[in-house]
């Protein structure tokens, strides 16, 4: 795809009905501060339009940005955020869970995981809902400048193991300083969205 604009078009609290939209969306879901926003801004080829943070939990509501009026890139609020409250932390559970059960729009989904760190309890059941509701996660190893370029294979390992995925799912690497895996998901996503 390439950008020529791009606006964060519909913001979607914890008591928001999932919108019915006019264009086909992809989603990204993953844990706190796992880079889910910093990806969506590298692909918009945008600093900061998607906000971010150093501290987890800064994307409370679910955001859904226009890509040239043709589909939109879906920032979801990141789950296991260890400081919020079990009634917030299962308020956004619920919020993530009926937008991607809900959504006829939604043509994948991705799932970010630390490329540095083995997935947690919290990425495995994601991982099995989602292949529950029918769903073929991609998986995006982020923050890949953040390793060896030694490490990567043994980590892409451990991920692929530690969420036990279905056979022929994809793990992309991916950077948000080098932009290093954003043509990939690019391509990815144009062959889910474009008729
Ligand atoms: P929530 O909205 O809290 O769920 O987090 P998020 O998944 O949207 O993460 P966000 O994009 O806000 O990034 C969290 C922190 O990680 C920020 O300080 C980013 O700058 C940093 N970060 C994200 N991606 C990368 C990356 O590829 N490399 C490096 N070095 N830092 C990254
Ligand atoms: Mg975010």
């Amino acid at each position: 795809m390439v950008i020529k604009n791009v606006n964060l078009e519909i913001v979607c609290g914890v008591t928001s009905k999932v919108p019915d939209t006019a264009y086909a969306e992809v989603a990204f879901a993953g844990k706190s501060n796992v880079g889910k926003s910093s990806l969506i801004n590298a692909l918009m080829n945008r600093k900061a339009l998607a906000r971010t943070s150093a501290q987890p939990g800064k994307t409370q509501t679910i955001n859904f940005y226009n890509i040239n009026d043709a589909m939109y890139l879906v920032d979801l609020p990141g789950y296991g955020y260890a400081k919020a409250s079990e009634e917030v932390k299962a308020k956004w559970g619920k919020m993530i869970e009926n937008y991607l059960h809900t959504s006829k729009q939604l043509k994948a989904v991705f799932l970010l995981i630390d490329i540095r760190h083995d997935p947690s309890a919290n990425d495995r059941m994601m991982y099995e809902w989602m292949v529950y509701q029918g769903f073929a996660p991609i998986i995006i190893a982020t923050k890949l400048d953040k390793i060896k370029r030694s490490q990567i294979q043994k980590n892409v390992k451990a991920i692929r193991e530690g969420l036990n995925v279905q056979p022929g799912t994809m793990i992309i690497p991916f950077s948000a300083e080098t932009k290093q895996g954003r043509d990939e998901i690019w391509e990815l996503i144009d062959s889910f969205v474009l008729p």
